[in-house]
């Protein structure tokens, strides 16, 4: 059914039935779901709920972002212990972990959505942040550091125009990370992109690289 042709019945739901289940309640007043079912006068009746974060920005996802997180829930089950299994399949499938989806999840296996922030922030590997369709992670441990990887990293930051505080470029080809070593000393200095290594790199081949993965992107 859809919301407009809800009436009244969705402003009683709203107005009433809403407030008093403290359920769906948590669920709307976090804004943290898209799409909300409820089972009201022998119907199901849908109500599209808009998400804003503390910014006040709208947050919503789309509808296929949580068709793929309940795809995965039913793959690992939902049970609590499926908590960072799904995490990793959803950040695998998006290359970041949306907010949205992850307390979704949360309410999906029975986590506390407290319990599902603190383990993905706990773990490096999550991020919330939405990445590039390239993310190139540059190694700045010790190896590659006495190599001047530091020239690799400004070079990405100047010929993308990122930075320490920018990340990813406004058209979300490319996300720049720094980590601290990439298991591959001997191959210093080293990137990644996209996991593959790129070994012995320097500023010129920094640009090389760049216009190759330009030209691949078209
Ligand atoms: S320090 Fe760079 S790969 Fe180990």
């Amino acid at each position: 059914m859809k919301e407009s042709s809800l009436e009244p019945q969705y402003f009683k739901l709203k107005k009433e039935i809403i407030p008093k289940t403290p359920k769906l309640r948590w669920n709307i007043g976090k804004c943290l779901v898209k799409r909300v079912q409820i089972l009201y006068n022998k119907s199901v009746l849908e109500l599209n709920i808009t998400a804003k974060n503390s910014q006040g920005e709208e947050t919503m996802l789309e509808q296929f972002y949580y068709d793929k997180a309940d795809e995965i829930i039913a793959e690992h089950g939902k049970k609590q212990k499926a908590l960072i299994p799904i995490m990793q399949d959803i950040q695998n499938e998006y290359r970041y972990l949306p907010p949205e989806l992850l307390s979704y999840v949360a309410v999906q296996i029975g986590v506390t959505e407290a319990k599902a922030f603190s383990v993905a922030t706990f773990y490096e590997n999550f991020s919330f942040e939405k990445k590039g369709n390239y993310v190139i992670k540059v190694c700045d441990g010790t190896a590659c550091h006495v190599r001047k990887s530091t020239l690799i990293l400004e070079k990405l930051y100047k010929e993308l125009g990122l930075s320490k505080e920018k990340h990813t470029t406004d058209d979300m080809k490319f996300t720049i990370e720094t980590v601290s070593c990439l298991g591959a000393c001997g191959l210093a200095p080293v990137l990644t992109v996209n996991n593959k290594v790129y070994p012995s790199m320097n500023p010129e081949k920094v640009a090389a690289l760049l216009t190759e993965l330009r030209g691949e992107g078209q």
